[in-house]
């Protein structure tokens, strides 16, 4: 599974791609808007310099405008480098610019998913990536695992190239749903991701090892 950290956070971003196995950093405006920054533009440059370049950056077209989301799409291009994937919400004009911008070996990732028939037409439209919103779609009454579960359904049916990147995590319930069915991506926030991995009954175990030790040996070093 690709696992990529949801945030704009530089200190977040370095911390978790220093510890974890992280395959890229995916952000929307809602997520750069928090980080409070004057140039938007400058934080996306700091986060592709601290990934490595085999991580992949996710970043999001504001306009809606056909003409304008492609022109926005290649100044993000320019700005942080030709393997950026450019997410665009499944709107109808998002769907003519995955087609345009797969047509020119631009990947892209269809992003604001809620419903599989979304998966299917962005995927054939050409999405490399679509990404169903879980907790949202629960939120909403809906089933966000199913959506997903639907979604890697049609794309196997159709033997479409796109990869499902699950979004919008509010528990490590739903993220581990998603590894269960085979997703081939996630994507999250530093919280949830850590919280994916760390349990508290590990750190007492840990613990105990450590005072067994520290009770029969003191200060004396294994090696
Ligand atoms: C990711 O690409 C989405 O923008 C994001 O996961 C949405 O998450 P939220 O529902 O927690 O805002």
């Amino acid at each position: 599974m690709k696992i990529y950290i949801d945030s704009a956070n530089i200190n977040e971003i370095n911390e978790l791609n220093n510890l974890m196995p992280i395959d890229g950093v995916t952000t929307n405006p809602s997520i750069i808007c928090k980080e409070n920054r004057n140039n938007s533009l400058e934080l996306l440059k700091q986060i592709r310099e601290i990934l490595r370049d085999d991580q992949l950056l996710f970043t999001q077209v504001i306009e809606d405008n056909y003409d304008k989301l492609i022109d926005q799409a290649y100044q993000l291009l320019n700005l942080l480098g030709k393997d950026t994937v450019i997410k665009i919400p499944v709107t109808f004009n998002g769907l003519k610019a995955i087609q345009y911008l797969e047509k020119n070996n631009i990947n892209t990732l269809a992003t604001a998913v809620f419903h599989p028939q979304q998966t299917n037409w962005a995927a054939k439209a050409g999405a490399k990536y679509v990404a169903p919103y879980v907790n949202r779609i629960d939120h909403h009454g809906g089933d966000g695992i199913k959506v997903v579960k639907e979604s890697l359904c049609i794309i196997k049916n159709y033997d479409y190239k796109s990869e499902v990147v699950a979004a919008s995590f509010k528990n490590t319930k739903q993220l581990h749903e998603c590894a269960l069915i085979g997703t081939h991506s996630i994507t999250a926030s530093p919280n949830i991701l850590k919280q994916s991995f760390s349990h508290l009954s590990s750190s007492s175990s840990v613990a105990q090892f450590q005072q067994d030790w520290i009770d029969k040996y003191g200060s004396k070093k294994l090696t």
